[in-house]
């Protein structure tokens, strides 16, 4: 009988990362945990920030007009409000367990502003690499209020709420990308609670712990509260809740996605194949052609 090397692999924490503080837009404050100096990039993730203040100094300047062409740029909010408005004349709020996936394509010029002036704003924005081949396309929005999103409730009291991917169970998430298939999952789980989950072997995943702290794979190595944690490949991912510390339970992210082993030039806002490209964006947005 063959067996496929890598069938029923367990993926196991292979590196743990705190991210490093950082300023962005017109003064917020956050953490950032990919397109950092620990991690570059994870492809065909280049970047990953986390904002979590209740100190209106630290986010009331948001994020101002600003452009984006290359890529795509996912927002899901925790707690607080965001209002995004674009050059195209698109505007709305992403409100808490809400999430915004914005595909930038070819180009737009936007804003990102905290639509509060007290109180926690919490959340996280993920940037996502298009392929060559879809890097100039049309600008468009995939946008889903936490009501919209499913939710599956397991019997041992956790709870797995769906942004894209599908639940070994079913349950599959409204966004689409059929560029790297992603998977972003915001689960929950009670103390003594356990999630599994089946991924494509070689994409790239990581997890973030927003609360507790969990115990993954079959070595069971920990990931603490506020860590990063990229995964070996494998085609499960196992995680359960700290037995160490048996009344805690937790909250993190799961998110995985294809590879696209391209070549990656950045600058600011713009990323792209080639230095040549970055620099046309440039000149684009210079001439007023976004
Ligand atoms: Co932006």
């Amino acid at each position: 009988m063959q067996q496929n090397n890598h069938e029923n692999s367990i993926r196991e924490l292979t590196n743990i990362s705190q991210g490093q503080r950082a300023s962005d837009g017109d003064g917020v404050q956050l953490t950032r945990l990919i397109g950092s100096q620990q991690i570059d990039m994870l492809d065909p993730f280049l970047l990953l920030d986390h904002f979590e203040s209740d100190q209106p100094n630290d986010y009331m300047g948001g994020f101002p007009n600003h452009p984006h062409r290359g890529f795509e740029t996912v927002t899901y909010m925790l707690a607080g409000k965001m209002r995004h408005k674009d050059n195209a004349g698109n505007e709305g709020v992403i409100a808490a367990n809400g999430v915004q996936w914005m595909t930038a394509g070819r180009g737009i010029i936007h804003s990102e502003m905290p639509e509060q002036e007290s109180g926690l704003l919490k959340g996280f924005q993920l940037w996502v690499n298009l392929p060559k081949s879809h890097k100039m396309t049309a600008p468009a929005y995939q946008e889903f209020s936490a009501a919209q999103l499913p939710i599956e409730y397991a019997d041992d009291g956790s709870e797995i709420r769906v942004i894209a991917g599908t639940t070994d169970k079913g349950l599959t998430g409204p966004v689409i990308n059929t560029h790297v298939t992603p998977t972003y999952m915001d689960v929950h789980l009670p103390a003594g609670a356990s999630f599994n989950q089946s991924l494509a072997i070689t994409d790239n995943a990581f997890i973030y712990v927003i609360k507790g702290s969990i115990a993954v794979g079959n070595k069971g190595n920990l990931l603490s509260e506020n860590q990063l944690g990229i995964l070996s490949a494998g085609d499960k991912v196992t995680v359960s809740t700290n037995n160490t510390s048996p009344s805690e339970e937790s909250d993190f992210l799961l998110i995985s996605g294809k590879p696209l082993h391209e070549a990656v030039a950045r600058g600011g806002p713009f990323v792209m194949n080639t230095e040549a490209e970055v620099l046309q964006a440039y000149q684009d947005y210079q001439n007023n052609k976004f």
